[in-house]
């Protein structure tokens, strides 16, 4: 690779840090006039555009006016196999995965069906700007195979795994222990840490699957480096109950996962509404992380996540969609509805905090900071080009915005897919809303 060097011009917002630790003013860097100079998907520098145009005179730019250029967005929880499922009317989780989701589910035993639904599920991604995203499939190997094939094509930074479930689900959802080994093993050979992939070790939640099976999981976690533990963890009442009559020996549900060595720096719990203190401490000192995921919290009934909470405990969190349950592929919907819910609990989450879950947080979540979720010099050019006209309302509202913080506000209210304009990942431009 010896591409020449290209610019892009425009408004550039980027996190540093979480601004509820170090303060708003540390927290971000913005650039009126910016420019990010990429070559070979690495981002090379960022800075003030005239400053280093003169630095740089001959550089190819591409100039985008009126726009924002932030990090692509990371969803930290989705399920790509759920795409079809969104928007399932009138049940709360037990009976949602009964109904709607297992009978969708199922159809992924057929690899076009797992293709067809990849290759659509990440244009929606992109052309919401997000450019990673930890990803459910289902229990067929199959599924994550398609999904990990359509990735590589446009060379994204994705993490997906395998759902394992031997119990408590229909009989053509169910693996067993050794079956979700020795496909778990397979998927992992063939894809973890090709290219920009990686591997999450996905049981898909305490109540599917047998003892027999957490400890293949864990097992799966020792003998391979850097796997990702992805799982959902106390997101509905009737759920918790029913894992305290699975798991009488326990002491909560997160120490369920815990037994079976699940509970890492590595591990990435969704939901994590109803934590008792006990839980928060051990995910701190565990450094896991939470995957917050305000629209399927919302649509499904299964209450506020405590994000204060989760700040006394120093407990990470980030945002994810959780596409079929959530409601949304928008970050930004889902940077909105995190607003809102916290709100129900009288705290407020300012526009660069919501941000900085939406970019940075999710990043560290996966420990990928020094790779994605801003665009310091040496990390990948994966990033957005949000539109500042993308609605008239958008257009109108922001003429009264008195700077980016109003700004971001705004976006995060206002917008959706249409305040989009493009996606760059690895420096390549892989949506366009321009484009026929
Ligand atoms: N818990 C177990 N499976 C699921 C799922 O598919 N979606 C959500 N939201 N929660 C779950
Ligand atoms: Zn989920």
């Amino acid at each position: 690779m010896n591409n020449p060097a290209v610019g892009h011009r425009s408004a550039i917002l980027h996190s540093l840090a979480d601004p509820d630790v170090v303060g708003i003013e540390n927290a971000y860097q913005y650039f009126a006039d910016g420019l990010l100079i990429i070559k070979d998907g690495l981002i090379t520098h960022l800075g003030d555009a005239k400053a280093l145009l003169q630095q740089y005179p001959a550089l190819e730019v591409i100039t985008h006016h009126n726009k924002l250029i932030v990090p692509g967005f990371i969803d930290t929880h989705i399920h790509y196999p759920q795409t079809g499922v969104i928007a399932s009317y009138g049940e709360q989780l037990l009976d949602w995965l009964e109904n709607y989701t297992f009978p969708a589910e199922a159809a992924f035993s057929d690899p076009q069906h797992c293709r067809d639904t990849a290759d659509f599920f990440l244009q929606e991604l992109l052309k919401n700007g997000t450019t990673t995203a930890l990803v459910f499939g289902t229990v067929h190997k199959t599924s994550v195979s398609a999904f990990f094939d359509a990735a590589l094509q446009l060379n994204l930074r994705m993490i997906a795994g395998k759902v394992m479930m031997d119990r408590n689900a229909p009989d053509n959802l169910k693996d067993t222990a050794q079956s979700s080994y020795d496909d778990s093993k397979a998927l992992i050979e063939t894809y973890h840490q090709k290219k920009r992939l990686s591997y999450a070790v996905t049981p898909r939640f305490a109540p599917t699957s047998s003892e027999q099976q957490l400890a293949v999981a864990g097992q799966l976690l020792k003998e391979y480096p850097e796997l990702y533990l992805h799982t959902h963890l106390s997101e509905n009442h009737q759920e918790i109950a029913w894992v305290a009559e699975l798991f009488p020996e326990r002491t909560n549900y997160l120490d369920v996962y815990d037994h079976y060595q699940l509970v890492t720096d590595r591990s990435i719990f969704a939901h994590s509404i109803h934590l008792c203190d006990s839980e928060c401490e051990r995910l701190a000192q565990a450094n896991s992380a939470i995957a917050f995921c305000p629209t399927s919290n919302t649509f499904l009934g299964s209450g506020l996540f405590n994000l204060s909470q989760m700040q006394q405990h120093k407990v990470q969190v980030a945002l994810g969609t959780d596409i079929g349950g959530g409601t949304s592929f928008s970050m930004l919907q889902t940077m909105q509805e995190a607003y809102k819910v916290c709100q129900l609990r009288s705290a407020q989450i300012s526009p660069f905090k919501a941000f900085y879950l939406a970019t940075l947080a999710g990043a560290q979540a996966l420990k990928l900071e020094d790779k994605i979720g801003n665009l310091q010099p040496g990390t990948e050019a994966d990033f957005a080009v949000l539109d500042l006209a993308a609605t008239p309302l958008i257009e109108y509202r922001l003429k009264s915005a008195q700077g980016i913080e109003e700004q971001l506000f705004v976006l995060m209210m206002l917008g959706d897919d249409r305040a989009i304009d493009s996606t760059y990942s690895f420096g390549n431009c892989v949506y366009s809303k321009s484009a026929p």
